[in-house]
């Protein structure tokens, strides 16, 4: 099963493509993770994501679809995956038909996690996420059972977002509305779009996912 979860900065894409993966054996391809990996990695290509991504705009689209049409062309996406961050406008929407196309490969489910603008910003200023193993927590939403410890690797350490600052995700929330809202329109006139209400507790989100895929 292929998927897309689509929606604003916070929605809640990253947490729920990470549990579908546990749950589902879906692989999850995290445009956003992939351009931090190159960040750290350095480089001149690197520098350019850091910059753009510090404020909040967006790569551009030739660069995202060839990132995503190598990571596609990799076999362990084979049993299905998570788009993650991927498609952000029209033009990559497009791109992504064409190469999901030329390897028959189809899209299963569009899911727009919808979330009110007012709520993203305490989602996004509260993340922070184990420095070890990589899971998500947040500062009053999804805490650790014991603080300060990671609940899956018993890490003591812990990171947070550059790009998770007031300022920042109000630049990205406008990106959202001005470049990707636009492909909600794209996807529903081929009647692959269904909506979960993102507002509600991480566990519902889940269970409303759920039930989509189950058809
Ligand atoms: P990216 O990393 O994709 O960031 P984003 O889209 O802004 O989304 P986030 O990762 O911030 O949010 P999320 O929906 O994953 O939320 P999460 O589950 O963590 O992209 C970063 C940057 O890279 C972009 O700004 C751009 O520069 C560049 N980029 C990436 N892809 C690109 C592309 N295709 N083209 C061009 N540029 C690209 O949840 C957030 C927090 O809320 C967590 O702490 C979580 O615990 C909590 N939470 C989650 N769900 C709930 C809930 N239901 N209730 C309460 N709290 C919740
Ligand atoms: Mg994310």
């Amino acid at each position: 099963m292929n998927l897309i979860l689509l929606g604003p900065p916070g929605a809640g894409k990253g947490t729920q493509a990470r549990r579908l993966e546990d749950t589902r054996g879906l692989v999850q391809l995290s445009t956003g993770d992939m351009l931090r990996a190159m960040v750290a990695e350095g480089g001149p290509l690197g520098q350019q994501a850091k910059e753009i991504m510090a404020a909040g705009k967006l790569m551009p689209d030739e660069l995202m679809v060839d990132m995503i049409a190598e990571r596609i062309s990799k076999s362990d996406v084979k049993n299905g995956f998570i788009l993650d961050g991927f498609p952000r406008t029209v033009a990559q929407a497009e791109a992504l038909d064409k190469m999901l196309e030329e390897k028959g490969l189809k899209l299963d489910h569009v899911i727009e996690m919808r979330v009110v603008d007012d709520a993203l910003v305490e989602r996004v200023t509260g993340r922070y996420t184990c420095a070890k193993c990589g899971k998500g927590y947040h500062d009053v939403f999804e805490k650790p059972k014991v603080e300060g410890v990671c609940d899956v690797c018993g890490s003591t350490e812990f990171k947070r977002r550059a790009d998770d600052n007031a300022e920042t995700v109000t630049t990205r929330l406008a990106q959202y509305h001005q470049q990707t809202a636009p492909i909600l329109p794209y996807y529903q006139g081929r009647g692959v779009l269904k909506t979960v209400d993102g507002m509600a507790d991480i566990d519902d989100v889940t269970k409303e996912i759920e039930a989509i895929l189950a058809g």
